[in-house]
């Protein structure tokens, strides 16, 4: 099976092993792996944005998730996977853009961890559909550029996934304007996950309203949650002390790369 995924991909994108022994890909157009190759695909997506964000929201019996971009889909399918292993009840509604198709299309034949076992009807259902429901979970790819897409989101989002590829080398899915755009459509209390700790991110994301924090796991690098409501039990950063101390700091603007 992972011949055939290889196959339909080769010209742009190469297999790799992760340290945590699940594949990703490494990106020839963006230069750029889909994951840390360190941290691993299956494990960064459950430290850095499945658990903090389900741990931070587990009072909630329905929740509307942005997964910003789908890729490789480990987000979407870590989540339901984790769902499904600690048998919650939560209603998961999952919207997420992405403009490559054709990726999308040959998950069906990705060579995804053995955790993914039992979501599989549901992984050949995006793949083929670009969509799945049942009584409990809802995915909908949106097909097409991101920047696009987000603001037509009529759904307001509990959780947003910002798991592009690095500002280096997507820097339109980090700027102030994308991070405004994705304001816009959260409720009051949403929070984001993201593995970028950079200080422009941080700042794109402080002056539309969220307060940031640093989220630390086992084995990974430190990564960012971003919260419109204050959180407990996560190390809170006063973003105007670190423009005292950081004053030429800027956040990215849409203007600097268009
Ligand atoms: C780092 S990967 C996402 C990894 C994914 N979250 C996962 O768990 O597998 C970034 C993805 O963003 C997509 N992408 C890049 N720019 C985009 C844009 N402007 N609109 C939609 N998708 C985009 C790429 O095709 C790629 O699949």
């Amino acid at each position: 099976m992972a011949n055939m995924y290889n196959e339909a991909i080769r010209p742009k994108k190469e297999l790799i092993l992760c340290e945590d022994g699940t594949n990703t890909l490494y990106s020839k157009e963006f230069d750029e792996p889909y994951h840390s190759t360190k941290d691993g695909a299956l494990h960064e997506s459950l430290e850095k944005h499945v658990k903090p964000a389900l741990s931070i929201k587990n009072k909630h019996n329905t929740l509307t998730i942005l997964d910003i971009c789908f890729g490789l889909g480990y987000n979407t399918f870590a989540t339901l996977y984790y769902i499904k292993k600690n048998k919650l009840k939560t209603k998961i509604h999952i919207l997420s853009p992405e403009f490559d198709e054709e990726l999308v299309r040959s998950l069906e034949h990705f060579d995804f961890p053995p955790e993914f076992e039992t979501i599989k009807p549901m992984i050949h259902a995006v793949a083929q559909n670009l969509y799945y429901e049942d009584e409990q979970f809802k995915i909908e790819i949106l097909l097409g550029d991101a920047r696009e897409s987000t603001p037509k989101i009529k759904e307001k989002i509990d959780i947003v996934y910002q798991d592009a590829f690095s500002p280096v080398h997507n820097p339109l899915l980090w700027t102030k304007e994308h991070f405004s755009d994705i304001r816009v459509i959260c409720k009051e209390d949403a929070i984001l996950t993201t593995y970028s700790s950079a200080a422009a991110i941080r700042l794109g994301l402080y002056e539309n309203g969220f307060f940031i924090f640093v989220h630390r796991a086992e084995l990974m690098r430190y990564s960012t949650v971003a919260s419109l409501k204050m959180l407990e039990n996560f190390e809170y950063i006063d973003m105007e002390l670190k423009k005292v101390r950081n004053p030429t700091a800027r956040s990215m603007r849409d203007k600097d790369y268009l």
